[in-house]
């Protein structure tokens, strides 16, 4: 019998309606468009306006698509991962709600937290459990309702993040396609240049968290892009080495989309052209979680079976990394 791999068979996405500008931005706080397209390539992000929504809404309408556009039966998923840093609630896992709103009534869920990289992590996890031989459908969602961790008044953070949920399943292949090798790390290092500080068991909600704005995400801006730019460009660098892959044997480079200096950086660093590189960093600003599978969304239908991606991510922590994929369908 032949070895089984992980492969994503089906992808999906949902961004909400609204787009936040950068002429709205300068509105709220002191900055402007050319300052923000220059420095980060982005124009607009999508934001979830409605109070009552969180990241599950986000969650359930990309997993909708996915079901949709594949015509899956819910009730044949084993397992639900989301990837997210918003979760709708401490504790109550956002995975397990929105596994039930889909109708994988058969399926056991749970959330995982990377930071940006969640998504990068999730499709490790999610092909080992496929490997496993045990699950034969893993629906991975990367989603993220950024806006509701983010300062309107603070220019350093919220010129970049957007809202935004993206769906990958994952199914057995034995035709060698799908996941063929990861480069997974992390530095808890990171945990001083980008966080929300209070909230969390070490500074529990108070008065005074709330007064000083504690609860929002606050980074050094510079310092994470020096980390990002590294380790992002190493770790693709490490895979592509491993694999014994040349720049011509890469067919896409799939980047988190933090900003585009570090995309570009990362891509100089393996040698591709643009042309190669997914980017829609322009439109959606950082989804965090949601940026990889945002990225396969809407490059699916330029990708063919057999093609080979290269995924990179960095994000808070640090956790950091880069995948090796081949493509498993033409759409
Ligand atoms: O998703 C994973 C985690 N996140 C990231 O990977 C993000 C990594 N960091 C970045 O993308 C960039 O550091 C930022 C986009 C956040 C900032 O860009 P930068 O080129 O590192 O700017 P800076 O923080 O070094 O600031 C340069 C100047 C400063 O002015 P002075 O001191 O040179 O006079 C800032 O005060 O730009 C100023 N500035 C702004 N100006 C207009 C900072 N933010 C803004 C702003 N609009 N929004």
């Amino acid at each position: 019998m032949s070895k089984i791999t992980a492969a994503i068979t089906a992808v999906g996405k949902y961004v909400p309606d609204y787009a936040l500008t950068n002429k709205e931005l300068e509105t709220l706080v002191d900055t402007n468009d050319e300052w923000i397209y220059t420095r980060t390539g982005i124009k607009e992000r999508r934001i979830l306006k409605d109070a009552d929504k969180a990241t599950s809404y986000l969650a359930i309408q990309a997993a909708k698509d996915l079901i949709k556009k594949r015509d899956l039966d819910p009730t044949d998923i084993d397992m639900v991962i989301i990837g997210t840093a918003t979760p709708d609630m401490n504790v109550a896992s956002t995975a397990v709600y929105v596994a039930s709103e889909i109708g994988a009534v058969n399926a056991f869920g749970y959330d995982l937290q990377a930071a940006c990289s969640s998504f990068l992590y999730a499709m490790s996890t999610a092909s080992v459990y496929i490997e496993s031989g045990k699950y034969k459908k893993v629906l991975v969602i990367g989603a993220d309702k950024m806006s509701s961790i983010v300062d309107y008044t603070d220019r350093a953070t919220c010129i970049i993040f957007g809202d935004g949920a993206g769906a990958a399943l994952f199914e057995p292949n034995e035709e060698g396609l799908g996941l063929q090798d990861e480069y997974l790390r992390s530095d808890g290092i990171g945990r001083e240049f980008l966080r929300i500080e209070a909230g969390g068991s070490l500074m529990p909600t108070s008065e005074e968290t709330l007064k000083n704005r504690k609860h929002y995400i606050k980074q050094e801006g510079k310092t994470v892009f020096k980390y990002a730019v590294s380790n992002m460009a190493d770790a693709s660098e490490k895979i592509l080495k491993r694999n014994h892959l040349t720049n011509d044997d890469i067919d896409w480079l799939a980047p988190h989309q933090a900003n585009s200096r570090i995309i570009e950086a990362t891509a100089r660093r393996v040698n591709l052209d643009m042309e190669k590189v997914m980017v829609n960093i322009e439109h959606y600003g950082n989804t965090t979680s949601a940026t990889l599978p945002l990225l396969l969304a809407d490059y699916e239908d330029q990708l063919k079976k057999g093609d080979n991606i290269v995924f990179a991510a960095f994000g808070g922590g640090f956790t950091w990394g880069a995948a090796y994929l081949k493509w498993a369908y033409n759409s």
